[in-house]
């Protein structure tokens, strides 16, 4: 296929990203127009510069944390003459993030409130502010969909143990928001409905992202196919559900995971 997303114009928030900038290669590959969005940054430099001169891409800086810009976004969007219709709720502060930020893994007991918080700004009323935004700009003006991001950690609890010696977590506050947004979807899908706007999750399962062979080998073991995905493994579901193809799906939440969550 090479137009499954002809006539879709898709804003991604967390774009630089691993899952992100697949998203927006592989969205571009399929005839989208792509208005990705991140933090200011290295992640949003290289993007910038990865699809540089392409007609079908563009980018905006945007914090989902900050509500000024969440309230501006789609307006500059418009402004610009791009009318998104695909949405993809796929920010979040996540171990990556923070291992690539050098940050600590604290237990659970010295957990703060203010890192707990702190996550739940991003990857949970940062959601919330998008979608808040999309009803008031876009929802009911064209047929649009949403697609929030949870995880395989989100409505199943994390095997703390693979995390032995290893330089990352499982924290505590990703799970919470991770299974928070699904209540984001459940609750949109029938409000939106009759505005011919759908809301659906998406939870991936472990993503490969040089990861070392023992970790590997720990989630493998958790996984019916027995081993990580890849991020393109990903983007094949997320490309569906961005398509006009997902058409009559609303509220569902789609686990993409090698069968983690079926056992
Ligand atoms: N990689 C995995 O194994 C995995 C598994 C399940 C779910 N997910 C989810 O998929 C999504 C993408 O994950 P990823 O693996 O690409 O993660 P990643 O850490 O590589 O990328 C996350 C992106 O979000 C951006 N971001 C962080 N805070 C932000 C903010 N306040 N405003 C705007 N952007 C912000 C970062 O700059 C980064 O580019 C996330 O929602 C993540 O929780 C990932």
């Amino acid at each position: 296929m090479a137009d499954q997303l002809k006539g879709r114009t898709v804003f991604i928030t967390g774009s630089g990203g691993v899952l992100g900038s697949t998203y927006v290669r592989r969205m571009l590959a399929e005839g989208a127009r792509v208005i990705a969005s991140d933090l200011e940054g290295h992640r949003a430099e290289a993007l910038k510069e990865a699809h540089a001169g392409n007609e079908n891409f563009r980018f905006y800086d945007l914090d989902v944390g900050n509500e000024d810009q969440c309230e501006a976004i789609f307006k500059r969007i418009l402004a610009d003459g791009w009318e998104p219709n695909v949405v993809l709720n796929n920010a979040a502060i996540t171990g990556e993030l923070l291992m690539g930020a050098g940050k600590p893994f604290p237990d659970f007991a010295d957990t703060s409130v203010a890192d707990f918080e702190r996550t739940l700004r991003t990857n949970l009323t940062g959601a919330f502010m998008i979608a808040r935004q999309m009803d008031r700009d876009i929802v009911g003006k064209w047929p649009c969909t949403l697609v929030n991001v949870a995880s395989m950690y989100a409505l199943n609890g994390a095997h703390h143990p693979i995390y032995d010696g290893m330089p990352f977590k499982n924290f505590s506050a990703y799970g919470v928001t991770k299974a928070g947004i699904h209540g984001l979807t459940v609750w949109l899908a029938g409000y939106w409905a009759p505005r011919q706007a759908t809301v659906n999750t998406i939870a991936p399962g472990a993503v490969f992202n040089n990861h070392s062979e023992e970790f590997q080998r720990r989630v493998g073991e958790l996984i019916m196919l027995g081993r990580m995905c890849k991020p393109d493994e990903v983007a094949d579901a997320m490309l569906f559900l961005a398509s006009a193809q997902s058409g009559y799906m609303t509220g569902q939440l789609v686990n993409v995971d090698g069968g983690f969550s079926a056992w």
